[in-house]
């Protein structure tokens, strides 16, 4: 009996749209994974979502100016679409912000914490005073104390690659407002990961040495190695799955607790539509437990994770987790800040009934055991010598000489031919090679069987031998016909849509891989195929180039614009600016506000009245230096009490780069009470 297989591909954050690097590292491989373990006969849940906690997706909200809910579900809908259309076959793909995914995972915290397997702890965070947020990992900029990098994160730096924590940040900095932060004290609950050192130690260096991917392993070790800490799985943060406890109002799950339980969370989703049990694919030893994921996942789904499903109690651990390297696009890092991608929804468009191709393309430079590159030049190639050049051309010149000579009906031939073993030799390896997660070595005996049946049709010339040798000509299209058919079978994983298209050509069905790998004879002589169609079309010089050169233009216009520039904010009507009453104005009088180092209260003259400002400017001007500056005021903006004082409008003002603020004005003084339009 084959085990159970629970596949569960990483979850991708909400923010953005999927790219390449995403699908050859951890989707295609993982949909390979799935689809070759249900041909196998196995009971396959693959499982997958939205992650949409998590301060990225509050951060982009928040730079758009729309809601954090907004902003996931656009990408729901976006990133779901693109795994449909490239044929990820994911029996559920769901969200983190779903209610049964709330509850999930707010009773598995709680079971832990009734165990007593969390550790309560007060400490000093950062706290953004002008926002009123607590600035955990994300929120926080810094410099890295490892390389000195002065764009690193609270919970890590992207340069060196390691991993930090908020005060561990030289010169640390609100990614809210830029300022200056303080501590504060807050009580968050901590899993003691350090209790777990040699549980893992046990597991995975002595149980997992042989089987697991060196990389993975090798991380794995280095983190055991350096010793576990204590590590809050809380946050002081208002997006995300609030913490089930009576005394932690304003506190949520920390992303990387709950993500993981989505896979759980989803699972029940599945089991309840299909009239499965969720728990007989994570409770139970006959169950593989397998997670596909990028090489920056590797801490949280072989340390973290576990440590919480061994401390919760009833779980199984993962068999494997094979985790890939990166992809990287013209030998330059994938970026989604810098656009430096290919956009899996934009393929899709670009590339219509082509799915396939990048399937391949992606599946044979995957990154597997270490970073690869891709590039549109390989991509044509691959597609046209490989995929057009052997593939196809086989399968076609097979399918229209069956057509030309017998009339689209198998021809009789030698049903021990020595050739037909070349089918289940490849059925074979290609197994083997999947079972240790080797995807490259599997699509290339793949190929290698595409190969020599389009060297044995060279060989053997059925277009010469039908005129003075036909039985020989009708043996070679009827072994032909054998091993088309069994590309047809053995691609499906890798190429499902060819697959499809394939087995409707020869009018047959899908049939298991164990009897792929155990027939002689896959279509009967006598039996009638379809008509044929082009599998695979050339790609043309000239899309490629397109391709190439819109890349050319991301690079131009990263170049030009401020990369530190936020990207635009949510699109808005013209009526929706007209409601916006800009004026010119004159600041006729200014005070320092008490107790207030920030703020100036002003008297301003705005041509339709006088009224009163408080603005916070006064660390960049004195009282006196702005009496008399002609300034742009926002006049109908509701008033506001600041410091006691009502504020009844305010000045349009913008940064320069040594932090000072400047008043944005007309470049020549005019009246006051000119509306800007
Ligand atoms: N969203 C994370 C990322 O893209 C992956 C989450 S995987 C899960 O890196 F296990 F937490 F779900
Ligand atoms: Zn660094």
């Amino acid at each position: 009996m084959q085990k159970r297989k629970m596949i569960t591909a990483a979850l991708p954050y909400a923010n953005g749209p999927v790219h390449i690097g995403h699908l050859a590292g951890v989707y295609i491989p993982a949909d390979v994974f799935a689809r070759f373990q249900r041909r196998l006969g196995s009971d396959v849940a693959f499982i997958c979502g939205s992650d949409e906690h998590g301060i990225p997706i509050t951060i982009r909200a928040k730079k758009e100016g729309i809601t954090p809910q907004d902003i996931v579900d656009k990408y729901h809908t976006i990133i779901k679409k693109s795994f449909e259309d490239l044929g990820i076959s994911f029996d559920e793909y769901s969200r983190t912000s779903s209610e049964n995914h709330k509850k999930t995972s707010q009773d598995f915290f709680l079971k832990m914490y009734e165990n007593g397997q969390f550790t309560e702890e007060v400490s000093e965070q950062y706290y953004d005073e002008q926002a009123g947020e607590f600035l955990a990992d994300r929120y926080i900029v810094g410099t890295c104390p490892k390389c000195g990098n002065d764009g690193a994160y609270g919970d890590q730096c992207e340069k060196c690659g390691s991993t930090l924590s908020p005060s561990e940040l030289i010169n640390p900095k609100s990614a809210l407002s830029g300022n200056i932060p303080v501590l504060k004290e807050t009580k968050n609950w901590y899993l003691p990961l350090n209790e777990y050192e040699d549980f893992l130690n046990e597991w995975i260096l002595e149980g997992h040495k042989d089987d697991w991917k060196p990389n993975v392993y090798g991380q794995v070790k280095s983190w055991l190695n350096d010793g576990l800490k204590p590590r809050a799985m809380t946050r002081d943060l208002n997006w995300g799955v609030q913490v089930p406890l009576p005394d932690a109002e304003g506190k949520v799950l920390y992303v990387w607790f709950d993500a993981p339980i989505g896979y759980i969370s989803f699972t029940k989703e599945w089991a309840a539509k299909n009239g499965k049990n969720w728990e007989d694919y994570w409770q139970s030893e006959d169950s593989d437990l397998i997670h596909f994921i990028g090489k920056d996942n590797i801490v949280f789904h072989c340390i973290i994770f576990p440590a919480m499903m061994k401390a919760h109690g009833d779980y199984i651990m993962p068999s494997n987790v094979p985790a890939f390297e990166f992809l990287n696009l013209e030998n330059d890092k994938i970026s989604t800040s810098r656009n430096w991608a290919v956009w899996a929804h934009e393929y899709v468009e670009e590339f219509p009934g082509q799915q396939d191709v990048l399937r391949y393309a992606l599946l044979s430079s995957a990154p597997e055991t270490k970073d690869n590159n891709f590039t549109w030049k390989d991509f044509q190639t691959k597609n046209n010598s490989e995929l057009v050049g052997i593939f196809g051309n086989f399968i076609n010149r097979v399918a229209v000489l069956i057509h030309k000579y017998y009339d689209g009906v198998i021809p009789a031939g030698n049903e021990n031919a020595e050739e037909l073993s070349e089918i289940s030799k490849a059925a074979k390896e290609i197994n083997e090679y999947l079972s240790k997660y080797e995807f490259r070595n599997a699509l290339s005996a793949l190929m290698n069987l595409a190969r020599f049946g389009n060297q044995y049709l060279q060989t053997e010339e059925p277009w010469k031998t039908i005129k003075d040798n036909p039985e020989k000509a009708a043996n070679t299209l009827f072994v032909g016909a054998q091993i088309a058919v069994g590309l047809a079978q053995l691609c499906e994983p890798f190429m499902p849509f060819s697959s499809e298209k394939l087995l409707k050509m020869f009018n047959t069905e899908k049939i298991s891989w164990k009897e792929v790998e155990n027939a002689q004879i896959l279509v009967k002589t006598g039996h009638t195929i379809n008509e044929s169609s082009l599998l695979f079309s050339k790609i043309e010089d000239e899309t490629i180039d397109f391709q190439i050169q819109k890349l050319e233009n991301t690079k131009i216009s990263n170049a030009k614009t401020n990369p530190k520039a936020n990207p635009m904010k949510e699109e808005i009507t013209f009526d929706d600016f007209t409601k916006i009453d800009l004026r010119t104005a004159t600041i006729l009088e200014a005070e320092k506000v008490e107790k207030a180092d920030k703020l100036l209260k002003l008297k301003v003259d705005t041509g339709v009245d006088v009224r009163t400002v408080v603005s916070g400017i006064a660390e960049s001007f004195t009282p006196e230096e702005v009496v008399g500056k002609q300034v742009m005021i926002l006049l109908n903006l509701a008033p506001r009490k600041i410091r006691g004082i009502e504020s009844q409008g305010m000045l349009l003002l913008t940064t320069k780069p040594d932090g000072k603020l400047s008043f944005v004005t007309p470049d020549e003084t005019v009246e006051n009470g000119i509306e800007v339009g």
